[in-house]
């Protein structure tokens, strides 16, 4: 009898002491962002569930600091949209990196893939220059680079190797722009996202005009951004060159840059001097197309079940509005709009596509402003809906979450 009792009270105590965080085995894949702390930086990741809902993961810190664009007049603080950028946490295959733009680096994760949502901190790299606010992965994840936006500007590229990432010191390149660290917004003339082509066959560097109103703004007339092609050639040997010079195209204020999944060669900008513009630079074309009242559309994503992009603007209502490009006019066609929550400020997005779910994507948007992630179902063009707030609450235990966080990214396991 009484050897019974003790069974039964070891078997509670186990049962009392089994790890609170849990290991979501059917998950289908992982989303990430960043905490943007000024006093330490932390990568928080969420498991994604087969109905495409977000479940607490783990939130890590990533042994940098975060910091934060000063969005004139306001005085140097955190807020939505620190970076004036898009990429600033990403996936290149079984890592998650994100940019530390307070200490000039940017951290590696390595992903479980059979448990996503609990990436290992691996390493911390130097960013080269000041102010890392996006990186870019070659499409066959052999090579990395991180985009600066402070005093000193520019990337570095990495490359992968057994023991981590590489820096390849031929690839540094600086732009000489008149900036500081950090750098002066809401737009300031910055550069906002770096990201390879889809052939790897030049890497593209989003760079944005100034506003009349930028108080960093020399002229105070609007000056128009643009987007900088640097050459990637390998010659025979196998050796990879970087072009010394870019081959720059006008564009306006481009907060970021998509290559259309569907039309390789044709690329897509959230852009606030108009609402976005689409490229087809071997043609040097462009067409800026509006969003009815928008306030400021800065960031984009695009669905490979609709083939349609989906821009969030910052103000307002937080208006996420699809839109449709025509890959040979580049004319674009608006489909639908949900609004986020009026002062929500919605900021970055990430689509997940499932493999296993041909006919429904979710896309994943930052409201920042509520410290809140609003999960949405595209099923069909001109239809998405909202199916999950994903509030600071539900976010993993230990994160230390602002108004500041930012990036979105998301996992696929095998
Ligand atoms: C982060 O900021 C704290 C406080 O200013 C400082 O002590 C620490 O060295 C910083 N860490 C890094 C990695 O920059
Ligand atoms: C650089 O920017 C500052 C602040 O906006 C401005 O006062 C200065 O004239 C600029 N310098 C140059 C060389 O354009
Ligand atoms: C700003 O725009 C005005 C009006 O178009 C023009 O007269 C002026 O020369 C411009 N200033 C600069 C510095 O480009
Ligand atoms: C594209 O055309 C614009 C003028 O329309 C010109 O300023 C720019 O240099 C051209 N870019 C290239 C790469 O040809
Ligand atoms: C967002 O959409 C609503 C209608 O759905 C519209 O009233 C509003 O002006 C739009 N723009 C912003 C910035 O809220
Ligand atoms: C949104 O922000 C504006 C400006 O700060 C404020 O006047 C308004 O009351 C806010 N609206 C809501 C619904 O919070
Ligand atoms: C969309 O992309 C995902 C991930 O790359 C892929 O697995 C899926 O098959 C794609 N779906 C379509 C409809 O192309």
């Amino acid at each position: 009898m009484l050897c019974h009792c003790l069974v039964l009270a070891s078997t509670v105590g186990l049962a009392l002491a089994s790890p609170v965080n849990r290991w979501y085995h059917e998950s289908l894949g992982a989303n990430y962002f960043q905490t943007n702390g000024f006093l330490g930086n932390q990568l928080v990741s969420s498991y994604i569930l087969p109905d495409g809902t977000l479940v607490a993961g783990t939130a890590e810190w990533t042994h940098g600091n975060g910091s934060a664009a000063i969005n004139d007049p306001s005085p140097f603080e955190n807020h939505p949209d620190p970076f004036l950028s898009s990429g600033s946490v990403i996936v290149v295959g079984k890592q998650v990196l994100v940019t530390n733009a307070g200490s000039n680096t940017f951290s590696a994760f390595d992903i479980d893939p059979t448990d996503p949502a609990r990436p290992m901190y691996s390493n911390s790299y130097p960013s080269g220059y000041e102010f890392p606010n996006s990186l870019g992965a070659s499409p066959d994840g052999k090579y990395v680079c991180v985009l600066n936006a402070g005093s000193q500007n520019g990337f570095i590229c990495y490359e992968s190797s057994d023991s981590g990432w590489q820096h390849m010191p031929t690839w540094d390149r600086t732009f000489g722009l008149n900036l500081t660290t950090p750098p002066h917004g809401p737009v300031g003339g910055t550069p906002s996202q770096i990201t390879f082509a889809s052939d790897s066959s030049r890497i593209n560097v989003a760079i944005k005009g100034h506003l009349p109103t930028d108080l960093n703004n020399p002229t105070g007339n609007f000056t128009s951004g643009a987007i900088y092609a640097f050459m990637v050639t390998s010659d025979a040997a196998g050796q990879v060159t970087l072009a010394d010079k870019p081959v720059v195209y006008d564009a306006g204020l481009p907060f970021g840059l998509l290559e259309d999944m569907a039309n390789p060669g044709v690329f897509f900008a959230p852009d606030p001097s108009a609402g976005y513009e689409a490229f087809d630079f071997a043609a040097n074309a462009s067409v800026a197309g509006t969003v009815p009242n928008q306030v400021a559309v800065c960031w984009a994503a695009q669905s490979n079940l609709t083939n349609n992009f989906y821009v969030v603007d910052i103000g307002g209502k937080a208006n996420i509005t699809e839109i449709a490009i025509d890959s040979t006019t580049l004319q674009g066609e608006i489909l639908s709009q949900h609004s986020l929550g009026t002062n929500a400020s919605g900021t970055d997005v990430s689509i997940f596509a499932p493999p296993s779910m041909p006919t429904e994507n979710w896309m994943y948007v930052n409201a920042a402003a509520y410290e809140s992630v609003h999960a949405y179902r595209i099923t069909a063009p001109g239809k998405f809906s909202l199916f999950q707030r994903y509030r600071f609450s539900d976010q993993p235990k230990g994160t230390v979450s602002s108004k500041g966080f930012a990036g979105q990214a998301v996992y696929y396991k095998a």
